[in-house]
């Protein structure tokens, strides 16, 4: 490594070396190829040459189709928090199996499982299960539309809820919803939107942080303008906290102390089952109690399926307790400005935002408040990281996502920061020029 590549050049080495090191993953993304469109039922899985493909999890270790371990940083985009083998996570499961699939009635998991929802969630004064965020967010903003009577919906660009929800991008399938877009953590704008349409709007959605669009917490004077304005136009605010609710007790809105009309649940919350849920002001939720007679109605085959109410049930009362997640968004914390101090020393334009237990690399050392500062960072680099990172056996998402979950350590973190302090040093040099 001591020859003086290009970044490109570097680039161009670590994927070859990583397409030599995983012929049964390239192998196996030609055969889905026929079946399916790029080997792809998930687009943020996919990157070139071809993804990894995994054979089994433990812990928090992953093992590829080539044999590699890998440590696994990502856990899987915050839906892991627990890790891969939790054993009461798998005991619940196994109990629910046993007592039969699919029961097409009520089951016992279901209330108890919602009383532990609203017990952590104050926000969340009543709620609806559904089988994914995409569909909480969906049911979120389809009440605010019938409940208030109005059409159009703020979201912001860089905001992600979804599959049919990417906020901003040029090309989208997004739900055909009148869509309002404002600039992320810029309150003036928002506000000024808001004033402009604010008979129309039905509701204001947002991640209390950035997820997906790169872990750029909001400020809390923005949330709180937003609350405020949004209470004065009878404009619902909604939280999509499908992965910020890990960020503290109660979801990250509440360690603001702010609590939106509405909120949405997803990811780990399932205890790694399909998830999501819907809730909010107990007067708005009411109208989905099928026993009104101006009920809105709201079905679906797998909302109370047993695997989940009961992974998920177990999860937040025995596993991801709020002590577990202090704990683990206190190893992230920690983590987070140890590698900050490393980049800063180093002087490499490279920095780690988040906020506990999730970090995203950025390639840029200018401050990030806004998606369009982490959009100068040079992306080569990032994907260098990545590719440096897998062949240091820790897997992260390829756009620079990390997630930790309960089993990882302090080794784990060391053992990472190590592995980022020899990506500075070996690729300092390229990073700078
Ligand atoms: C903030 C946010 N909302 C909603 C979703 C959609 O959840 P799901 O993938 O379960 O549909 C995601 C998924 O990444 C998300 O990050």
């Amino acid at each position: 490594m001591t020859r003086n590549f290009s970044l490109a050049e570097a680039l161009d080495e670590a994927k070859q070396g990583y397409a030599a090191e995983n012929p049964a993953s390239a192998a196996q993304h030609e055969r889905a190829r026929a079946a399916l469109p790029g080997g792809n039922t998930r687009t943020v899985l996919y990157y070139d040459p071809f993804p990894l493909a995994f054979a089994r999890g433990e812990g928090a270790q992953l093992w590829d189709l080539d044999g590699h371990r890998y440590t696994d940083l990502l856990g899987e985009f915050t839906a892991g928090v627990a890790g891969h083998s939790n054993p009461a996570i798998r005991r619940a499961v196994i109990a629910a199996l046993e007592g039969g699939i699919n029961l097409g009635g009520h089951n016992t998991f279901e209330p108890r499982f919602a009383e532990a929802v609203r017990a952590r969630f104050p926000a969340m004064e009543q709620l609806r299960f559904t089988n994914s965020g995409t569909e909480a967010n969906l049911l979120a903003i389809s009440t605010a539309i019938a409940v208030t009577g109005r059409q159009k919906i703020l979201a912001f660009g860089g905001g992600y809820h979804g599959a049919v929800f990417t906020i901003g991008a040029p090309v989208n399938i997004n739900a055909p919803f009148d869509w309002v877009v404002a600039p992320y953590n810029d309150t003036e704008a928002a506000l000024a939107l808001i004033d402009a349409n604010a008979d129309q709007l039905a509701a204001v959605i947002l991640e209390p942080m950035l997820g997906g669009g790169g872990c750029i917490p909001a400020e809390p004077a923005f949330l709180h303008a937003l609350r405020t304005a949004t209470a004065q136009h009878g404009i619902l605010l909604i939280f999509d906290e499908v992965m910020t609710s890990r960020l503290a007790p109660g979801g990250l809105g509440a360690a603001h102390g702010v609590q939106p009309d509405l909120m949405t649940l997803g990811k780990y919350v399932g205890g790694g089952m399909s998830f999501g849920a819907f809730g909010g002001r107990a007067d708005l939720i009411a109208r989905f109690d099928p026993s009104r007679p101006d009920a809105l109605p709201h079905a679906g085959t797998f909302n109370n399926n047993v695997l989940t109410m009961a992974a998920g049930l177990t999860t937040l009362s025995e596993v991801f307790t709020p002590e577990a997640a202090a704990a683990l968004n206190a190893l992230g914390d920690s983590l987070r400005e140890r590698l900050n101090a490393m980049c800063r020393d180093a002087a490499v334009p490279m920095q780690f935002t988040g906020r506990g237990s999730m970090l995203a690399v950025h390639m840029t050392a200018a401050p990030i408040r806004r998606p369009a500062d982490a959009a100068v960072g040079n992306m080569a680099a990032r994907d260098l990281f990545f590719f440096d990172m897998l062949r240091a056996g820790y897997w992260i998402a390829r756009r620079g996502m990390m997630a930790l979950s309960l089993p990882l350590t302090a080794a784990d973190a060391d053992g990472f920061a190590a592995a980022v302090a020899g990506f500075l040093t070996e690729r300092g040099a390229l990073l700078k020029g």
